[in-house]
């Protein structure tokens, strides 16, 4: 089984994504923690995408097909997959139903979170995560402690005024289009309440799918 978990920056796609793969029994494959972890190490491709990713821009479509090839070869995705944080354009949806066509499998489903605007800019200006472990944090001050590994909390940089209006632009111009993609392919495109509490929305989401 193949998700694309789908939505605005700050939708809970993170948050809901180990939920659901307990759930599913699935993997995950988080685009935007392959890279902050590359940009950690001072890799090459981490040194390519800081400067896209510290203001809010898209990393280039050839890294991020690059990223998802080298892993859904790999074993551990026989199951299945929720990809978190990719699909994000349209060459991306492209490239990666020709990835998937080649190993013949394809996108099951594509599971949207609905949430407006004014919610996200809440969630994000209130954010932190953990260095070492990523779990993000709601009105927890930079610099405290992580509630479930004890490392240190921090501020995204692209959780900056600035950074957080141009990721929504660039949601609207190059990530929204997708969802056309997807139905005009016969993908399966299925949208979920993004706003209350994190275990209903797990609930809305498996109910949603069906499973
Ligand atoms: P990425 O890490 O994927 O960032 P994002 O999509 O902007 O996602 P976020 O992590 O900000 O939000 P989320 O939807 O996961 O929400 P979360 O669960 O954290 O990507 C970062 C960057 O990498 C991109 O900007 C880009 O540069 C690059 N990149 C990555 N993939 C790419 C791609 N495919 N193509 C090109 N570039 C790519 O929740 C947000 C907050 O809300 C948290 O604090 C959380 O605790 C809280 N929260 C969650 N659910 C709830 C709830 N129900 N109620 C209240 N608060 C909640």
């Amino acid at each position: 089984m193949i998700i694309v978990l789908f939505g605005k920056p700050g939708a809970g796609k993170g948050t809901q994504a180990p939920l659901l793969a307990k759930e599913l029994k699935v993997p995950t494959l988080a685009t935007g923690d392959v890279l902050r972890a590359a940009v950690k190490a001072g890799t090459r491709r981490g040194l390519e995408a800081k400067a896209f990713m510290d203001r809010g821009d898209l990393v280039p479509d050839s890294v991020i097909l690059g990223i998802v090839g080298e892993e859904l070869g790999q074993p551990r995705y026989a199951p299945g997959v929720l990809l978190d944080g990719v699909v994000r354009t349209v060459p991306q949806a492209d490239g990666l139903a020709k990835m998937l066509e080649t190993l013949g499998r394809r996108v099951d489903a594509v599971l949207v979170f609905d949430i407006d605007n004014e919610e996200i800019v809440r969630r994000l200006s209130g954010r932190t995560v953990c260095e070492k472990c990523q779990t993000p944090h709601m009105g927890r001050e930079p610099g405290t402690a992580c509630e479930k590994c004890g490392g240190r909390l921090v501020r995204r940089k692209d959780d900056e005024p600035d950074a957080i209006r141009t990721r929504l632009r660039v949601y609207e111009e190059q990530t929204a289009p997708v969802l056309d993609w997807y139905r005009a392919n016969g993908g399966r495109v299925v949208v979920v309440n993004a706003v209350g509490p994190v275990d209903e929305i797990t609930a809305r989401a498996l109910e949603a799918l069906g499973l």
